[in-house]
């Protein structure tokens, strides 16, 4: 066999060399090492098969170049590669702040690829409910049989608000198998109730034939004006409306400005809308509208308090002390309630706003609402 140099055995000794370098302590050290660390990493990725736990000085390279690559596919590429499992805490926050983006989605891959079960599950069980929807957001957009294992149990866990378990049905939906699971709890009357619309557009809107046709019969989807069924979000969505003319519908059949401000006209019962173009998506206003109880805003809670005098009151909470307790009414009265006169004040997992609004108006009403909302935008973003 004639004498031949494997490229393998060039770059180890190109990477050899580049670690033994000695860095010098100069102001110049941090891009000298950054630079340094670049070429390490770039090597040993080229070596096949090279453990990067037989040489520490490649690891700290390898993590030190992580650091500057926080949120990024190299990221998540370098942490698959090596399988450095100590950057778990990590993987979960990318998870949590974008659950529906590429980085977001891949690090919930990789968590569920290291078995990282147990991390996956506090995040899911834990306190913040923003974190815990994220998580299983993720998770339903990896799919497969773990990604699953973890979500399915959620959708009728009755402990547990609405918001996680919508989140829930829509990401076991996301895929054929779950929609069959989904399908499998209508039919054996499992489907906690509020949970019919979100999965009525799940499955109204299947691929496969089969479900869409079973889904139809035992399903419904909000009744519109006329008594036409309401297409699935998934179809609304690719829809364009008339801006000028749901804006007419807002501020009259549709009664949306007896609740919301755009612009300082209107009632203020719930969130301003001035600038909800910006903050919501198409499918997100389409959900806000039809399933106002799927996610409730912060600081929009429905409390229900009972007076003395047999009075049963609802409303939003403004503010409570230790003489009264303020709140807002669906007609945008403020009621001011002395303390003493409260027998019972309970948090309602429901919405203020209604849900049968689009009982009055059109698919086609609806669409040009929805085309008006995604009109109000911040200044900064409007052209
Ligand atoms: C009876 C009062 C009431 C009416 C009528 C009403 N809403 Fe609401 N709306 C609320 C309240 C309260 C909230 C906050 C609680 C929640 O998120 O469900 C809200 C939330 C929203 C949100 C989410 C806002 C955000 O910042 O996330 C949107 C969008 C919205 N409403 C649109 C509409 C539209 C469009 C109509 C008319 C078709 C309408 N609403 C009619 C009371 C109302």
């Amino acid at each position: 066999m004639p004498l031949s140099i494997r490229p393998v055995n060039t770059l180890f000794f190109v990477f050899a060399s580049l670690i033994a370098i000695n860095v010098s302590r100069s102001a110049e050290v941090d891009e000298a090492q950054q630079a340094q660390d670049t070429t390490i990493v770039e090597t040993v990725l080229r070596l096949e098969g090279f453990d990067l736990n037989s040489s520490p000085k490649a690891k700290a390279a390898v993590l030190r170049h992580l650091q500057t690559q926080r949120g990024t596919p190299r990221y998540l590429e370098l942490v698959e590669r090596f399988e450095l499992r100590e950057t778990a805490d990590e993987l979960l926050k990318l998870a949590i702040e974008k659950p529906a983006d590429t980085v977001g989605v891949g690090a919930a891959r990789l968590l569920l690829k290291f078995k990282q079960t147990k991390a996956l599950k506090k995040a899911i069980d834990g306190k913040d409910q923003t974190a815990a929807v994220a998580i299983v957001t993720a998770l339903g957009h990896v799919g497969g049989k773990e990604a699953q294992t973890l979500i399915l149990p959620l959708v009728t866990a009755a402990e547990r608000g609405l918001p996680i378990r919508s989140a829930a049905a829509i990401a076991v939906g996301r895929n054929l198998n779950g929609q069959r699971e989904l399908l499998a709890l209508v039919v054996a009357k499992k489907l906690p109730e509020d949970l019919n619309f979100s999965v009525a557009n799940i499955l109204h809107a299947s691929l496969d034939e089969k479900i869409r046709a079973q889904a139809i019969k035992l399903l419904k989807l909000p009744q519109t004006a006329g008594s036409k069924p309401l297409p699935p979000v998934s179809a609304l969505v690719k829809l364009r409306g008339n801006a000028a003319r749901g804006k007419a519908l807002f501020a009259g059949k549709a009664t949306c400005a007896k609740c919301h401000t755009v612009r300082g006209a209107g009632k203020e019962v719930g969130p301003d809308l001035s600038e909800i173009g910006s903050k919501l998506s198409r499918e997100a206003l389409y959900v806000s509208i039809l399933d106002p109880s799927a996610a409730i805003s912060h600081n929009y809670e429905t409390y229900l308090l009972a007076t003395a005098d047999g009075n049963v009151l609802s409303g939003i909470l403004l503010s409570q002390t230790k003489e009264s307790v303020t709140i807002k009414t669906a007609e945008a009265i403020v009621r001011r309630i002395p303390a003493d006169q409260i027998e019972a004040m309970k948090k309602q997992k429901v919405s203020l706003m209604p849900v049968g609004l689009v009982k009055a108006l059109t698919p086609d009403d609806l669409v040009d609402v929805v085309e008006y909302l995604r009109t109000l935008k911040k200044p900064a973003a409007q052209k």
